[in-house]
């Protein structure tokens, strides 16, 4: 990760509260040189003048873009997307595997050009995942054909692919949607298969950190406590809750907050745990909050929640099952 994963837990350790957020590559931004470099040499008689490379595949270790393929984010599309059909994805290292999903950082360039970054966000398909998202998310999600249905429950090869699909999508369509709505996510380029392409949160030249990294005054607290309200009732107004909301899934670029990490964004109304999922949302995310010393935290909380019930149209939250 960049220099201020270090910098904001410089001197006291990190206690970590999610277990499924552990991982090496969170202190370590992993990059590795361009495989451009270290492949195998082609016999010469597959070069051409360009700089030995083959002339009819992207240089080595580098994909085509996926874009053609690919199912195409909501419109009006930002100006800074790459839609060139002979533009190259490269490859520039990880900013985190996880159980579910590896996010990897890659840019998207023409020729010659200095193109764009982006979030591949690539689902484990078959033996690399594990489950504990898919139990009850799905309640209310409906899969066409029997024999994909079965094939999930059974957890062969099969629909652990059709599940990796199915999340990429359902995290695609649930950004498309907030993102059209103008709810502070990224922007989803595209979905293909298991992997989902966003607009890279950050400078342009890394990943914002996550809110969980940082030791924000209470000024920021206060700010970023409003944005994060103004978010959930974006969600809210399309009848959803995050699903698993927490200072791990919300990114601050430059002291705007953007949410993150929606695979699992529940229905409140047509899941029947709704309510608990945003019970449990508001409760952990008011709680890291108030552990860092925002004002009138448990008033803010109660706020909160009144606000959210009323645009879902829901009597309570549901007790938190956490
Ligand atoms: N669009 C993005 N821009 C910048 N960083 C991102 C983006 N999406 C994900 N990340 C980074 O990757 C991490 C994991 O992504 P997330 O969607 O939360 O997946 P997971 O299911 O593994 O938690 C995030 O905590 C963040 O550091
Ligand atoms: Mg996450």
């Amino acid at each position: 990760m960049p220099s201020h994963d270090r910098s904001f837990t410089r001197g006291r350790p990190r206690r970590r509260r999610f277990d499924d957020e552990h991982d090496p590559a969170d202190d370590a931004y992993v990059s590795r040189s361009r495989r451009r470099t270290t492949g195998p040499t082609p016999p010469p008689r597959e070069l051409d003048g360009r700089a030995g490379e083959d002339v009819d595949g992207p240089p080595e270790g580098d994909r085509w873009s996926t874009w053609d393929a690919a199912d195409k984010g909501p419109e009006p599309r930002p100006g800074w997307v790459v839609t060139a059909t002979g533009a190259v994805d490269t490859e520039l290292g990880v900013l985190k595997t996880g159980k579910e999903a590896d996010v990897h950082l890659v840019r998207r360039a023409e020729p010659g050009e200095t193109g764009i970054l982006m979030a591949a966000k690539r689902y484990r398909s078959s033996e690399h995942r594990m489950f504990h998202r898919d139990a009850g998310y799905l309640q209310g999600r409906r899969v066409r054909r029997s024999r994909e249905t079965r094939a999930m429950a059974s957890r062969t090869d099969f629909g652990r692919d059709l599940l990796a699909g199915q999340w990429a999508r359902a995290e695609f369509a649930a950004l498309s949607t907030l993102w059209a709505a103008g709810v502070p996510v990224p922007y989803p380029v595209s979905v293909d298969e298991t992997e989902v392409l966003l607009e890279l949160v950050g400078d342009g030249d890394s990943a914002a950190p996550r809110l969980a990294q940082l030791r924000p005054d209470t000024a920021e607290l206060a700010d970023l406590w409003a944005q994060l309200c103004e978010a959930l009732l974006g969600l809210a107004r399309h009848g959803l809750t995050h699903g698993d909301l927490s200072a791990f899934n919300l990114l601050v670029d430059d002291g705007r907050l953007v949410v993150i990490d929606l695979p699992q964004v529940v229905d409140v109304v047509g899941n029947p745990f709704g309510p608990s999922y945003l019970g449990r949302d508001v409760d952990r995310i008011a709680e890291w909050f108030a552990a860092r010393g925002l004002p009138g935290a448990t008033a803010a909380r109660e706020a909160l929640l009144a606000d959210l019930t009323a645009e879902l149209g829901i009597t309570h939250p549901g007790t938190s099952h956490r």
